[in-house]
Order: structure tokens, then sequence, then C-alpha cells
């Protein structure tokens, strides 16, 4: 039985490929990331992709096939918040169309084309979990302050996405969970310009966030497919 990390490179995909490591010590762990990882984890098989598209996602399928291996779970940290040329809007004369569609490309499109391909692995009996970090801000009902438009809208339509997978999913495996998590605010880059309006005790490091992540995936049961999960467990409203 396998379980493959995509964003295996990140702040939460380093931490949690370590925790997933410890808690699934039986499974075989894949690491995947468009970088070659140098803190590695024993025990790991890390592998490159070029990028989280249908081509290069369709050779990683074909490669893991023939490890003839059951994929148990994936979990896939792939999101982005600001790079060098974005940077979360405050208002709408901030939106501009580059922004919006990068966002929406890496939050939304590119975590479903990774569900799209793994869905021929999956064992309609063996395979247990997809799993996507999403975050709260993409929640519509819990949307109070505004603002970080290109982000929660991304992340609100990824969660929308992941629903409707896990309504089909449902129909054909069974036993198969789709679940969004929310990680809380970890100290990784994706958050570091906004760290200074987090309180210290609100800030949490990507070893604890990745404890937490682990024990919810631990915690999924069929029924909770197609939920979005605070890092605590609760489910969050979408
Ligand atoms: N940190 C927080 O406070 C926080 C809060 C709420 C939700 N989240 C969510 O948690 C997830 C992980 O975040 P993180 O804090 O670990 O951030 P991170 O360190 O920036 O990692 C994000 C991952 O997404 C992938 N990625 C980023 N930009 C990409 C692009 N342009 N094209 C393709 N892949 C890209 C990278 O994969 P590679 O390994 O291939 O480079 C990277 O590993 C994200 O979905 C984020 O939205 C984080």
């Amino acid at each position: 039985m396998a379980i493959v990390v995509f964003g295996a490179g990140g702040g939460l995909g380093l931490s949690l490929t370590k925790a997933l490591k410890q808690k699934f010590n039986d499974s075989t762990l894949i690491a995947v990331s468009r970088h070659p990882i140098t803190e590695r984890v024993a025990g790991v098989h890390y592998t490159t992709i070029e990028d989280y598209t249908s081509t290069h996602l369709h050779a990683w399928v074909n490669e893991f096939s023939e490890r003839g291996e059951v994929l148990e779970g994936v979990v896939s940290t792939i999101g982005m918040l600001h790079d060098d040329d974005t940077f979360p809007e405050k208002q709408l004369d901030d939106l501009n169309e580059a922004n919006l569609s990068k966002l929406f490309s890496v939050n939304a499109v590119m975590p479903l084309m990774i569900l799209k391909a793994c869905k021929s692995l999956l064992d309609k009996k063996q395979s247990r979990f997809f799993v996507q970090l999403s975050a709260k801000v993409g929640s519509i009902e819990d949307n109070y302050l505004g603002g970080w438009y290109s982000y929660r809208g991304s992340k609100a339509a990824l969660n929308m996405l992941l629903k409707t997978a896990a309504i089909e999913l449902k129909r054909s495996h069974k036993s198969f969970v789709v679940a969004a998590i929310h990680p809380g605010t970890t100290d990784t880059q994706l958050s570091k310009p906004f760290q200074k309006r987090v309180p210290d005790d609100k800030l949490y490091s990507p070893a604890l966030s990745a404890e937490r992540i682990v024990k919810v995936i631990e915690g999924l049961k069929p029924e909770d497919s197609g939920g979005l999960f605070h890092w605590n467990g609760e489910r969050l409203p979408y």
C-alpha cells in the first residue's frame, strides 16, 4: 500500500511527509515535488515532476503503476497565496486577470487534475483517501472580513470541486474519502508576509500542523467524504 504526497517540497509538505512516514510506517511513502528535495526522511521515495498538469501527471501515474503498489491515499498540499508578482488583494481595484487566473489554476485546477489522474489508480476496496489542504478563508459562510479575492475565491472553488468529486466517487468507491483540511496558520513561506498580525499562540509550527492533519486523516470515515475539516477535526461550513 502506498501513500503519495504532492507538493512535498513546501513547508507543510516536508513536515507532512515526515509525520505520515511515522504514522503509516507499514505503507510505502512517495513524496512528489517540482524540485529535488534535500531535507529527506529515511525510507521515503522521492520523485520530481515538471509541473502538476495532465501530461506530467499521466507520466507519473504510469510510473506509479509500474511499481505494482496499491494506492492507499493521496495528500496534496498544492496551493499559493503570493509570489513575486502576486499579492492578496485588499479591494476590487487591486484585482487583475493574471493574478486571479494564476491562483485559480494553482489552488483549484491543479488539485483536481491530481485527483483526476489518481482516479485510475484507485482500488475500489483498498484505497482510502484523497486529502487536499484548503483554507478556512475559502468558506463562503465564514467570510466576514472580505479581501484576499483570488485566494478566497480559488479555495472556495476548490472546496466545491472536491465536494462534487466526492459525490461522484461515493457511487463507485464506497469506502473512499475525499476531504479538504484547513491546517491553521502555519509558519511557512506562504504565511510569512502576514505573520505580524497573528498572535504567537495562533501561529503553528509545520511539525505541529502536520501532526494535527495526520490525526484528522486517520479519523476520516466514508461518511466524511466531501467535507472541509478544521485541523482539530471539526467540520467547517462551506
Ligand atoms: N501556511 C499556512 O498558514 C496555511 C494556512 C491555510 C492553508 N494553507 C494551505 O496549505 C497548503 C500548503 O501550504 P504551505 O504553507 O506549506 O505553503 P508552501 O510552503 O508555499 O507550499 C505550497 C506547495 O504548493 C506547491 N506550489 C506552490 N506554488 C505553485 C505553483 N505556482 N505551481 C505548482 N505548485 C505550486 C509547491 O509544491 P512543490 O513541492 O512542487 O514545489 C509547494 O510545496 C496550501 O494549499 C495552502 O493554501 C496554508
